[in-house]
Order: structure tokens, then C-alpha cells, then sequence
């Protein structure tokens, strides 16, 4: 079975679960690619005190914003919407029609950290969460219309579990005993996970397969 060198994981449009205990650096990890990637990066930014800082892009503060900032030729957007979970449907609508606009050739990707916030899984609540479809059809349609969809979560126990197996790629930082076994089905490689450097992370494939690794230059720390 052939499967993909790390630099096209980062690049191609699968999607992306990154998954790691807290301050363990997913998200700096993700705010490098987030400035670096060759796509055009939206990344779904919470206002306040939960607000990632230092996000690379031009702040749109809603839905119009994103359109102008992208009319504009913005390669990187910041979007700090009001609520993220009444913006995530009206995004992914919005980059749906963009998408078939174009005839998918816009390279995009969308960044969702503590995504879990956002897709939680469902409980009782079934059938009845539009930010949490939204991240489902992100990942489970994302990729037919050439958008790649990373989602960062301290919790792999509370994210949608339908999302999560949906990953083509997952990059997994250290995380809990109890949290290893909430993903075993996952067949990670714990041992390259524990041995890696402070503050990388081990690329898995779908099958379990390691990539490779992945590690915030210092400037995005
Ligand atoms: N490559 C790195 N080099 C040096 N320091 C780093 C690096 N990556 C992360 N750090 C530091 O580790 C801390 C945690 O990083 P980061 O915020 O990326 O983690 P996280 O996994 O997203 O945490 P949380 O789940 O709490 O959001 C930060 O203080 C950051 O500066
Ligand atoms: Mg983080």
C-alpha cells in the first residue's frame, strides 16, 4: 500500500484531525501551516479571551469580510465570527458555491481549533446540531471540492466521532492513557508519539501508517 510523504499530507486537500493533550503544540504546529501552506487558509477564530493569537491573515469579522478578504486575493484569512457555530454552516455553504464557482480549482483550507466546541459528539442532541454537519460535511465532502478541513482537539472522548473517522490524516501529540484508549481502534504509534522531540507531533495515514513528524518552528510557538 502506497500512501502520501509528509509534505503532501500537509498540502493535498484530505482532511486533517490533530489530536494531543493540552499544551502539548498542536496549535502552533497548525499556525505555522496555517502561514505557510500554499493554499488559501481560513481559520475559524474565536473572539475574546478563547482567541488564538498571532493567527496569520486578514481579520474578517463575518461571512462578508471572509467574501471580500478572498475577492480581494487575501491568501489568509483570520475569521472571528460572533458565534463559530452559527457561522460554521453559513461558511461551508458559502465555500461550497465558491467551490463549484470556480470549478473547484481554489486551493482552500479551513482551520478549526477546539473544534470539539463546535462537533461534539451528539448524545441526545442527534440530528439536531448544524456547526457539528458542518464539520461533518467538511470532512466527509471537503475534499471532492479541493478543501482541506483541519480540525485541533484536546479531546478525542467529546469530539464528533463521525468527523474524527473521517480523517484521512491524523497527527497525534502526547495525550492520556485514558485518551490513547478513547482512539486504540486508531492503531497509533504510541511509542513514535512518546519518543518524538518536546512539542512534535507524529503524522499518521488513515491505517495507522507514520508519515512523519510535525513541529512548529520556534517563531510560531
Ligand atoms: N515548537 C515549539 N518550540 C518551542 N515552544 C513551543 C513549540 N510548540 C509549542 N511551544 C510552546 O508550548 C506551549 C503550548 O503550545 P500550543 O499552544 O501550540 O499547544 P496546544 O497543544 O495547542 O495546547 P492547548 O491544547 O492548550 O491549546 C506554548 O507556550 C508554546 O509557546
Ligand atoms: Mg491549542
Amino acid at each position: 500500500m502506497t500512501f502520501p510523504d509528509l509534505e503532501t499530507a500537509l498540502v493535498d486537500a484530505h482532511n486533517m484531525a490533530v489530536l494531543g493533550a493540552t499544551q502539548t503544540g498542536k496549535t502552533s504546529a497548525v499556525r505555522e501551516l496555517q502561514d505557510k501552506t500554499p493554499r488559501r487558509s481560513l481559520w475559524v477564530n474565536e473572539r475574546g479571551d478563547k482567541r488564538v493569537p498571532n493567527v496569520a491573515g486578514v481579520e474578517a469579522w463575518d461571512l462578508a469580510e471572509v467574501r471580500d478578504a478572498l475577492a480581494n486575493g487575501a491568501d489568509k484569512v483570520e475569521f472571528l465570527p460572533a458565534d463559530r457555530r452559527e457561522a460554521l454552516p453559513a461558511l461551508r455553504r458559502f465555500l461550497w458555491e465558491l467551490a463549484d464557482a470556480v470549478d473547484r480549482s481554489a486551493e482552500l483550507q479551513v482551520v478549526v481549533d477546539e473544534v470539539d466546541r463546535v462537533a461534539e459528539q451528539s448524545g441526545k442532541a442527534y440530528g439536531n446540531l448544524p456547526s457539528r454537519d458542518a464539520v461533518r460535511d467538511f470532512t466527509s465532502e471537503g475534499v471532492k471540492r479541493n478543501i482541506k478541513f483541519v480540525g485541533i482537539t484536546q479531546d478525542p472522548t467529546t469530539y464528533d466521532k463521525q468527523a474524527l473517522r473521517n480523517s484521512r490524516y491524523r497527527a497525534v501529540w502526547p495525550m492520556s492513557k485514558e485518551h490513547q484508549n478513547a482512539v486504540r481502534k486508531y492503531g497509533f504509534a504510541w511509542d513514535a508519539v512518546r519518543d518524538a522531540e518536546q512539542y512534535a507531533g507524529v503524522l499518521h495515514y488513515m491505517d495507522g501508517t507514520v508519515i512523519g513528524e510535525l513541529k512548529a518552528e520556534a517563531r510560531y510557538a
